[in-house]
């Protein structure tokens, strides 16, 4: 049978105001409670725990260093059976809700009478006297469990949150700022990009929450010359800090400032700040700006990585491309001609951003395999021989072949290879018909016939532009798609015809 001995009762009092923790002890000792240990501080009361665990923990909230919500997350931590009682001289609805989130147990709001301290003490130990050793591991292994979900969950959110942003890197600034406010609770967040060279902060973004962020951009700059000399320790330590001031009079009294990093170097710099010490952030948010900031940091690294890959892939290509064109001039216009034409197109008939960058990338190198023509047959003035257009023909699956080499466009390979396939099968190289050709060499293909049409040739004049539309029209459904011709001719020719 469990029993209820006051005197064996162990308590931890941790207030930093000496008549409190005294006035504490005394009455605790009225109440038939002897084995009181108070401490000073929220450090001090840690070690102490940690050395040897206590029945019941008494915390003031507001202490300088680390403040009761700290303390108690950490006790839970420890040993999340321990009953903790905050006190607190204003118990508002956002403290108290986020001290039960915690895992308090209870408030006693200051001023208290010992009797309701003796009453609250006395419930609270008794209850867990109640509680057998088997009851006691199920409560430490729920509250485990539920921080960990906790946790997970909050991670999860932030990596899903930063890899499903789209758009520049001011998109994702905004976003982590969002982000940062959110999952520590703060209320201010400032972004600052630091400037290296010159030694120099630049604020890019200062968030009240809740409120514009244009409307406090003089606080912002106001904030990033008073915190230069933190955010230069951050900087020479390349790591996450959280300060909770020991001044009460202090401008912020909590914050955390996290940098964010290419190639191990600070670029910039994220700051949260609490209302004051009463929401004093905990280790548990450091780790968060810590999740949040090395996310950010591997994404942006990938995104330029791939940039900067990304963009020497194309200037290869499209060196090759203008070695097509010092040969042949038709080419150079023609690419850039059917490049505008394709995307256009691609807009009227809804097509998503990634679809009309690939389209973009295929229009631009769908000749590509041009280069691979001898001179003698690619610039023949003359209506070529049945040969001669064999070798012509081979272009759309060479132009796929040089750009096999590279993963990434694999997309775009398929759209060149089927360029210049018929919606009645009788096109090459394969012989697809109708749906089955893909539906991006479908308007590449109409795009393409139409500048050939409109542009003179050695052997041909131009057409006029009706005249090329009556053509497009006249091979509906036998050389080009039904729908992509229309979307063409209404969308994109018809609105500039006189
Ligand atoms: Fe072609």
């Amino acid at each position: 049978m469990n029993e209820y001995y006051k005197d064996a009762k162990s308590i931890l009092v941790v207030d930093d105001d000496l008549s409190v923790r005294t006035l504490i002890t005394d009455a605790l000792r009225e109440g038939g409670y002897f084995n009181i240990r108070k401490v000073e501080s929220g450090i001090q009361a840690l070690e102490t725990f940690r050395k040897e665990p206590y029945d019941l923990v008494i915390s003031d909230l507001k202490m300088p260093g680390m403040g009761g919500m700290e303390l108690l997350s950490r006790i839970k931590e420890l040993n999340p059976s321990t009953p903790v009682i905050i006190m607190t001289g204003y118990p508002t609805i956002g403290i108290t809700v986020s001290a039960m989130k915690e895992g308090a147990l209870d408030f006693l709001a200051k001023p208290f009478t010992i009797e309701d301290l003796i009453f609250k003490v006395d419930l609270h130990l008794k209850e867990r006297s109640i509680l057998t050793k088997e009851d006691l591991n199920i409560e430490k292994t729920n509250w485990n469990l539920n921080e960990k979900i906790r946790k997970l969950s909050t991670i999860d959110l932030i990596y899903e949150q930063i890899e499903k942003t789209v758009g520049d890197n001011d998109d994702i600034f905004r976003k982590i700022v969002m982000l940062a406010l959110n999952v520590t609770g703060g209320e201010k967040c400032l972004l600052v990009l630091f400037d290296e060279a010159n030694d120099k902060f630049y604020r890019k973004i200062f968030q009240i929450k809740g409120e514009h962020s244009i409307s406090n951009e003089g606080e912002g700059d106001a904030m990033v010359e008073s915190l230069k000399g933190f955010f230069k320790e951050v900087i020479l330590k390349r790591e996450v800090r959280l300060l909770n001031s020991e001044d009460p009079k202090s401008l912020y009294p909590s914050l955390i400032c996290a940098p964010l990093m290419i190639r191990n170097k600070v670029f910039a710099l994220i700051t949260v700040t609490s209302r004051d010490t009463t929401c004093s952030f905990t280790h548990k948010d450091l780790s968060y700006m810590l999740n949040i900031t090395t996310r950010t940091s591997l994404h942006l690294e990938n995104k330029l990585l791939y940039e900067s890959f990304f963009g020497s892939i194309m200037d290869t290509f499209e060196s090759l491309v203008q070695s097509i064109h010092a040969r042949d001039h038709y080419t150079e216009r023609h690419s850039q001609s059917v490049t505008k034409l394709a995307l256009n197109t691609a807009r009227a008939m809804n097509c998503s951003a990634y679809e009309i960058e690939s389209l973009k990338i295929s229009s631009m190198l769908h000749d590509i395999g041009k280069i691979a023509i001898p001179d003698h047959i690619l610039l023949k003035p003359g209506h070529l021989t049945n040969e001669e257009y064999k070798i012509i023909k081979t272009h759309p699956a060479i132009g796929e072949n040089i750009l096999r080499s590279i993963a990434l466009f694999k997309d775009e390979r398929k759209i060149i290879r089927h360029h210049h396939e018929r919606w009645d099968g009788k096109g090459y190289p394969d012989g697809l018909s109708g749906e089955n050709i893909p539906f991006h060499s479908r308007i590449l293909g109409v795009a393409d016939s139409f500048d050939a049409m409109t542009t003179d040739r050695p052997y041909r004049k131009a057409l006029k532009t009706d005249k090329a539309i009556g053509e497009l029209q006249r091979n509906c459904n036998i050389q080009f798609d039904k729908n992509v011709v229309g979307a063409f001719i209404h969308t994109v020719i018809s609105p500039h015809l006189d």
